[in-house]
């Protein structure tokens, strides 16, 4: 693959594809780490006299304007960290975009509307797709890939794009890539995989290929529960994925064999009720119980305290760490302790540690964790993920070259 310094920038104008998909709230953004993360590659090219253009997707919108989706404070926020103002494009390759684009004088920064206000960017059908890139390619002369949250779509701009401008790869995802590499390469042993999330499905192939080379899988947040009731005990109204309890099955069993160890929740913190994040109201009926003794009616929100100090047991002497997914709905302060505890091991971990994963990068950053204290954050959750599985990713096939 080339890098940003094959490419010459000077002049030029250079689409930075990023993926600057941050949680909001109300219009504020609550981690801007994905935009600090790709921040370096375009100060870079500002540097050697680029007109950069950076474009993104944020959240799922439908194909069509949706403004509680515009990338426009994500604009305000990338001037702040870059120290220099960003021209704002109301729309993607429409008059606004054509016209910031053409205003730019070198070292100066535009950021376009979200992309996937067109249908275009995520079309199932490759001419639909290809119309769009071609729009995309229009405005720019050299095309740097440097999304790592979004290279395992198949979108325009991730895929499409590059095979229509010269490419080449951004710091952001050379290092991403190269953090995957020592996970599935040279791995340092103990090497404990620690995942959570809501749900087993997400995470199928990722465990499947890990039976071949993690020593130890740690099982919290929502995907917990199938493994307990797979194990014959009652989850109330806990998530559930009934339908994923033969795989769970098959991978304790495939587990034993293969000698990998998975360690599941002993205790759960436990509500009537899913809680309310926006107010962060009080959990009146919160209560911690056993794995076994999950009372009917009641929902598992977090692992309990005695499972976080199992996990960290069984993180202590590990080489090499990857963890994906909370361990529970840490947006509440009530149930944000499972998470906190894992994140904790890591800090305390001698291994070289990776969180992968928009949520649990997210929630290391919201629960006021030094960020600096772990080997690695990854910008990207599903990428990640699929990367362990051992596909190949589109925006990484359509870089090379
Ligand atoms: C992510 O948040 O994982 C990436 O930005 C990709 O977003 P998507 O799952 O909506 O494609």
């Amino acid at each position: 693959m080339k890098t940003i310094e094959d490419l010459d920038v000077a002049g030029r104008r250079v689409f930075v594809r990023a993926d600057l998909n941050v949680p909001l709230s109300g219009g504020t953004i609550t981690d801007d780490g994905r935009i600090r993360a790709v921040a370096p590659t375009i100060a870079k090219l500002v540097e050697r006299g680029a007109k950069v253009v950076v474009a993104s997707h944020l959240g799922r919108p439908k194909g069509e304007p949706d403004p509680q989706f515009s990338l426009a404070p994500v604009a305000a926020r990338l001037g702040e960290i870059l120290g220099r103002p960003v021209a704002f494009a109301t729309d993607t390759v429409g008059e606004s975009a054509k016209a910031t684009v053409a205003a730019l004088a070198d070292g100066e920064v535009t950021l376009l509307e979200n992309l996937r206000f067109n249908a275009g960017e995520t079309s199932k059908d490759d001419a639909e797709r290809g119309a769009f890139a071609d729009e995309l390619a229009g405005l720019a002369d050299l095309y740097v890939g440097d999304g790592f949250g979004a290279v395992h779509r198949k979108h325009a701009s991730v895929f499409d794009l590059p095979a229509r401008l010269p490419h080449a790869v951004g710091d952001l995802i050379a290092t991403e890539v190269g953090v995957l590499k020592r996970l599935t390469e040279e791995v340092e042993r103990p090497y404990v995989v620690v995942l959570g999330g809501s749900k087993v499905s997400d995470k199928v192939g990722v465990i499947d290929n890990l039976l071949g080379k993690a020593d130890r899988i740690l099982i919290g947040g929502g995907m917990a529960f199938t493994f307990l009731k797979a194990k014959g005990y009652e989850v109330g109204s806990s998530l559930l994925q009934e339908d994923q309890i033969p795989t769970v099955l098959d991978y304790l069993k495939r587990g034993e064999e293969n000698g990998v160890e998975f360690v599941l929740p002993v205790d759960v913190a436990v509500a009537g009720s899913f809680p309310d994040v926006k107010t962060q109201a009080p959990v009146e009926d919160f209560a911690v119980v056993a794995d076994d003794a999950i009372p009917a009616g009641t929902l598992g929100l977090d692992i309990g305290p005695r499972s976080g100090a199992l996990f960290a047991e069984k993180l202590a002497d590990a080489k090499t760490v990857f963890w994906n997914g909370p361990m529970g709905v840490f947006e509440h302060p009530a149930f944000a302790d499972g998470t906190r505890a894992v994140t904790q091991a890591l800090i305390d971990s001698d291994g070289f540690t990776v969180v992968g994963g928009g949520d649990s990068a997210a929630a290391v950053r919201i629960l006021g964790f030094d960020e600096t204290k772990f080997g690695h954050i990854s910008t990207g959750g599903g990428a990640s993920l699929e990367y362990l599985e051992g596909k190949t990713l589109p925006g990484l096939a359509a870089l090379e070259g």
